[in-house]
């Protein structure tokens, strides 16, 4: 069993076993010239053993591993069947043609066009004409290709590029103001931890260079490649930032730059060479990270032998038997689950309540001036299930304490959240403001293999009562968008058959579903919930009464780094109760920005599910057996040569009242406020939460000026002036600790949500 490819939704995991490969091909001719033992592959293996036969370095420099997967030899055959069989998956992609032909803001502001369909035939077309010079170039030409659509929930990994070796640099950056008015610039991290924690010697000077490039086109290139959509969410991504620390492994840890989030599958070169504005110069060497062995592997084939499963023509055959799984799709996925197990995560004091996994916790600022304000920092809507009701717990007990101990504003600190269960977020909204009725309508494509698990689904779950029932079987039927009683419509009204959910609609030169919401009170609501009863509905439904909090009393408080179900809590928190939004740092400008700057599809699919939905509906529907479902929705390719879970975006969101047709996704939005990082809110989170709380309700407006017109020149910061905070050697060796940190199998993408 491969390493890296396992399933992260619980259940799934039987439609997509890896076959294990024999390791029994010992040597093989090596391409190259040269002897096994100095080929690159064999470099790697003498350096991660030595002579001797166990691990001694996990940790290859980065140009010997570079070498080694370099010299895996292209399987045309594989890749040709590999995008053949990933594409019935890519039609799910709800935004396809949104991508092809956006908006001019987003294109202008955002993201440029992309044709993710085109692309793929350009793959193809590339694979017959002999372009592709060995594996890794094919692998990272389709990885790319999906990157580039800049959403969180639309990943394809394939094996070269996540699944042999990943990347990182040593050494983390910030980027921070001065003051909070000067633009910001990039400082190594340490020297802002020493400047405030230590006693160091020297000024820190700021970095202007990294490989001999201006450091900020450097680095705004670099976040290019991460998931966000946002230009300065991906801008921060590289940076070390508090709020992505306190998620342990399941965050980007110590920024893109070293190596966190998607900054694992970037090759840093063998080296990076920072230069100061002082003059000096730092080079430090990169490295690669496996987890795989390297036994007996001298030669790129041999690795492919051993760790790449290309897929027999076996893999393809339509009508093998299938072991069917029957537990229900949890509505989680396991992103959040390797929380860091610290109880405080460095720089922040100790909760008032602590919920699970530092998913979320409640705070009060203990400082003059701050008495009456809150603080719920949520850098997470879980992904466990054993943390969704802790989880909902924590809101529903912290609110009540906060009033009861004075204080009358609260900042939701959403800093980091990639998302999490989506009705969480639902359902944080409903206990702020019980009154509203949450709105969030979404739309599929109107593929042929929706309407058809649709009919399927439909039919059959339309046989039993709604009633509550453990029989997996109609649960797992019922319990999804696939019926068409599961849902209701922008009316707040039944579907009245699967026909009059599908549509299609035509909007904008393609075809979706008929617009749906959730139906919050649905008996089987809490298969998609993870349990939680929803505030409002159901068994809650007593719930009701004005906001606990008036909306201008309430800040939502983010980095850019908002993504998926963070998306839909703030559509809610913003566009019906009219909450206010202070964003974070950002690239090194007076531009206004953008608060929400990750996936805002409302529902990602893994490619397992779907799947596991077509091997279903002809279950059901015995006479699909010779639809395109049993085609196109057999082979495991694209699990084998996947380093862990793909998935699409299947749902757009749509705004309340909107008549464009355009998903949320492309909807370009400004914040209410902009603040630059300083040094202390590196270190310190107390510090942004200050700093916020006096921008949004004290008397000095602290926006940087694209807001308010009171600020003066671009200057930029060219030291840090010593400015020292008390805290104690076992805080800083917290620091120093967290840049050990690495990510680790964040497989649904980075921003996620189920079901
Ligand atoms: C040996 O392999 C290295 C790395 O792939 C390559 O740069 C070098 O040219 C090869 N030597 C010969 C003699 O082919
Ligand atoms: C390439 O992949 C095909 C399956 O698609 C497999 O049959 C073949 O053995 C592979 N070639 C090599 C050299 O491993
Ligand atoms: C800082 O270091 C200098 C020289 O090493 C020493 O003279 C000074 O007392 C130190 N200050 C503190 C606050 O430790
Ligand atoms: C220049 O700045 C760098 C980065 O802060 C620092 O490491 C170095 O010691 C400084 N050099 C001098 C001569 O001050
Ligand atoms: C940005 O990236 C592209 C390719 O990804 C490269 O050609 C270009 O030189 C890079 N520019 C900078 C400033 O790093
Ligand atoms: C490596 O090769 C040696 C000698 O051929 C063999 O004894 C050993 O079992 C192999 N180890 C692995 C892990 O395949
Ligand atoms: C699969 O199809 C082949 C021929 O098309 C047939 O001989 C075989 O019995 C079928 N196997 C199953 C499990 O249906
Ligand atoms: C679930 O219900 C279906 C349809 O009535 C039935 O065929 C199946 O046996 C039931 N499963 C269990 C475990 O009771
Ligand atoms: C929502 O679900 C409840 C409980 O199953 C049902 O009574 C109600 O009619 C549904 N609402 C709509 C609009 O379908
Ligand atoms: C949800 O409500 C039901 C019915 O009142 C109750 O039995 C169950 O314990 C509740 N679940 C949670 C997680 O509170
Ligand atoms: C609502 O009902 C639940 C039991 O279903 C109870 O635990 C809770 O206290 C009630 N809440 C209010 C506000 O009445
Ligand atoms: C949509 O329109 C309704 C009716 O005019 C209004 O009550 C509601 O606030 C609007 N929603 C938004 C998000 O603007």
């Amino acid at each position: 069993m491969k390493a890296f490819a396992t399933l992260a939704l619980a259940g799934l995991t039987t439609l997509a076993t890896a076959n294990p490969i024999s390791p029994s091909r010992t040597h093989i001719q090596t391409r190259q010239d040269n002897s096994t033992s100095t080929a690159p592959c064999a470099q790697v293996s003498q350096y991660m053993y030595g002579d001797g036969t166990s691990v001694v370095k996990q940790e290859i420099p980065a140009e010997l591993a570079w070498n080694c997967i370099k010299a895996v030899p292209f399987n045309a055959t594989s890749g040709k069947r590999l995008i053949r069989a990933i594409r019935p998956y890519i039609d799910w992609q709800s935004t396809l043609s949104q991508l092809k032909n956006p908006p001019a803001d987003y294109a202008d502001k955002v993201q440029p066009p992309i044709d993710i369909i085109g692309g793929l035939d350009k793959i193809d077309s590339d694979i017959d004409s002999g372009r592709f010079q060995n594996e890794y170039d094919f692998g990272w030409t389709l990885y790319t290709l999906i990157q580039s659509a800049h959403d969180g929930h639309f990943a394809y990994i394939p094996d070269s590029v996540g699944g042999i070796f990943t990347w990182a640099r040593r050494v983390p950056l910030v980027s921070v103001s001065e003051d909070g008015t000067q633009l910001p610039a990039v400082f190594v991290f340490a020297d802002v931890l020493g400047m405030q924690f230590k006693n160091i010697s020297y000024t820190p000077s700021p970095v202007v260079e990294i490989d001999g490039k201006k450091a900020t086109d450097f680095l705004e290139n670099l976040s290019q490649l991460g998931s966000l959509q946002d230009r300065d969410a991906l801008y921060n991504n590289l940076f070390y930032e508090l709020a992505q620390v306190s998620l342990g492994a399941s965050g980007s840890v110590t920024g893109m730059f070293t190596g966190g989030g998607r900054g694992r599958f970037v090759y840093p070169g063998a080296s990076t060479t920072l230069k100061f504005a002082n003059g000096s110069e730092y080079t430090m060497q990169n490295y690669a990270r496996t987890s795989i062995s390297f036994r007996n592997v001298s030669t790129g084939e041999d690795l492919a032998t051993k760790w790449f499963s290309w897929g027999r023509e076996a893999d393809e055959v339509q009508n093998q038997s299938k072991q069917l799984n029957t537990e229900i799709p949890k509505t989680i996925s396991t992103a959040a689950s390797t929380a860091i197990s610290a109880a405080v995560p460095p720089g922040y004091p100790a909760p008032i309540i602590a919920g699970p996994q530092n998913l979320i916790n409640g705070f009060y600022i203990d400082a003059p001036g701050y008495e009456d304000v809150a603080v719920l920092q949520v850098p997470n809507f879980v992904g466990s299930t054993s943390a969704e009701i802790p989880f909902q717990r924590v809101t529903q007990d912290f609110i009540p304490r906060a009033l009861a101990d004075g204080k009358t504003k609260l900042i939701i600190d959403l800093q980091a959240n990639g998302g999490g269960t989506i009705l969480q977020g639902y359902d944080m909204f409903k206990q702020l403001f019980p009154d509203l009725d949450p709105y969030g309508a979404n739309r599929f494509r109107a593929i042929e293999a929706v309407d058809l698990i649709g009919q399927s689904f439909s039919a059959y779950a339309s046989q039993f009562e709604r009633e509550s029932t453990t029989n997996s079987t109609i649960l797992q039927a019922q319990a999804s968008y696939f019926d068409y009683h599961y849902d209701m419509t922008v009316d707040a009204k039944p579907f009245s058959s699967w026909e009059e959910k599908f549509g299609p609609q035509e909007v904008n030169g393609d075809k979706y579903t008929t617009l749906n919401r959730w139906n919050l009170s649905d008996v089987h609501i809490t298969y998609s919930s993870g349990g939680i009863n929803i505030t409002g509905y159901g068994p809650l439904a007593n719930v009701t009464g004005p906001p606990k909090f008036n909306p201008e009393n309430i800040v939502l408080l983010t980095d850019g780094y908002c993504a998926s179900t963070c998306t839909i809590f703030s559509e809610l928190m913003t566009k019906q109760a009219g909450v206010k939004t202070i964003a974070m740092g950002g690239r090194s400008n007076k531009n206004r920005i953008q608060a929400i700057g990750g996936v805002k599809g409302v529902n990602n699919y893994q490619f397992g599910y779907i799947q596991q939905l077509a091997q279903y509906a002809i279950r059901y529907t015995p006479s699909l057996n010779s639809s395109i479902l049993k085609r196109d929705y057999y082979s495991d390719l694209p699990f084998n040569r996947a380093s862990g879970a793909p998935g699409v975006n299947t749902r757009d969101g749509l705004a309340q009242n909107d008549t464009s047709g355009v998903a949320l996704q492309f909807v370009y939005e400004e914040a209410d406020c902009r603040l630059f990082y300083t040094p202390e809110m590196t270190v310190d989170i107390t510090a942004v939460w200050k700093t916020a709380a006096d921008a949004q309700w004290g008397n000095s407006g602290k926006c940087v000026s694209g807001y308010s017109q009171k600020r003066n020149a671009h200057k930029t910061t060219t030291k840090l002036s010593p400015r020292r905070v008390h805290i104690s050697q076992a805080q800083v060796q917290g620091f120093e600790d967290s840049f050990a940190l690495q990510t680790q199998c964040k497989m649904t993408g980075d921003g996620f949500m189920h079901p």
